[in-house]
């Protein structure tokens, strides 16, 4: 019997000690790639990405980052292919996973991209739906790392909407064993089972934002309307209107705390311009480590623990 495929669907996908070893992969990779090392790992290997929604980081970290591995990466969206004609998504795994040697999904429900998966003949990576965004938390992690070193132990204040990125945090927290402190408005509360809890160990809510950011070692949050939810957005706006991640948020979080965003931002919104462009913010970090993150995620996936 062949061993079963590796997909990275969701973070509880990996164990601590994978992501220890894509943590060092990543370092290797983006110092061989800042100084101009030639790395061609996935020479002759295609990636395939699938895109139901709009995208900056993930398609140009993920295209960018294949070509640099000496690999090609070809782009699908819903409105030029058939999957936006209704082609079951069972038969585009099938064809799809048989002309290329990876594939990248953003879509909505997580249930799509299963199922994707369970067609597929090679690796698949969620590039974000609707119930999680590992790859933006292990490039979080990765620059929380680099920044402050391990993350074990710290405290992560999550302000804002239980969305796709809150649930992967949650997720990160039980694995690699740190704490979330989450607050959100009341009824947009965290759904233990949609985010995929192994247990609530490492979680605690607060209704008020500033109890949850007092003392934490990372501040982040996220948009108040996610991709897909539009037609909330002007009830959002209300919504969510105390819940901004401003200067006086930051001054009661740990000293040396650092604020996250995956961006894309709205200044005035979920974050002040004073934090997201002031001296705690590492947004333009974890921006980049999406590139080396992946990288280092794709090498694994294709080729197994290399060192
Ligand atoms: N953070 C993130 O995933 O950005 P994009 O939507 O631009 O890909
Ligand atoms: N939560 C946001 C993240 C965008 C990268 C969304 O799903 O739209």
């Amino acid at each position: 019997m062949s061993t079963p495929i590796k997909h990275f669907l969701q973070f509880k996908d990996f164990t601590r000690d994978e992501f220890e070893y894509l943590f060092e992969r990543t370092r290797i990779i983006k110092e061989r790639f800042k100084s101009y090392q030639q790395y061609w790992p996935l020479q002759d290997r295609t990636l395939v990405m699938i895109f139901e929604k709009a995208s900056t980081r993930t398609r140009l970290s993920f295209e960018a980052g294949m070509h640099q591995l000496g690999g090609s990466a070809i782009y699908l969206n819903t409105r030029d292919s058939q999957l936006g004609r209704g082609e079951p998504v069972e038969d585009a795994g099938k064809v799809i996973s048989r002309m290329s040697d990876i594939v990248m999904i953003r879509t909505f429900e997580q249930d799509i991209i299963e199922r994707f998966a369970r067609n597929s003949r090679v690796p698949v990576i969620n590039g974000l739906t609707n119930e999680y965004h590992p790859c933006q938390i292990l490039a979080d992690i990765y620059t929380y790392i680099e920044h402050r070193g391990s993350i074990r132990g710290k405290t992560v204040a999550w302000i804002g909407d239980s969305n796709n990125m809150c649930n992967t945090w949650l997720q990160a927290a039980e694995i690699l064993d740190f704490n979330v402190h989450v607050s959100t408005p009341p009824g947009y509360e965290v759904e233990p089972e949609r985010a995929g809890l192994y247990g609530t160990d490492h979680y605690e809510s607060f209704g008020d934002p500033m109890e949850a950011a007092r003392g934490a070692d990372l501040v982040t949050t996220d948009v108040w309307t996610s991709m897909g939810w539009e037609a909330e957005n002007e009830e959002r706006m209300k919504d969510f209107a105390d819940w901004q991640v401003d200067g006086d948020m930051m001054r009661v979080a740990a000293p040396d705390a650092v604020f996250m965003h995956c961006l894309p931002a709205h200044r005035g919104e979920e974050v002040s311009a004073e934090v997201i462009d002031g001296p705690q913010s590492v947004v333009w970090d974890e921006a980049e480590n999406r590139l080396h993150v992946q990288k280092a995620l794709m090498e694994y996936l294709l080729l197994g623990k290399v060192a």
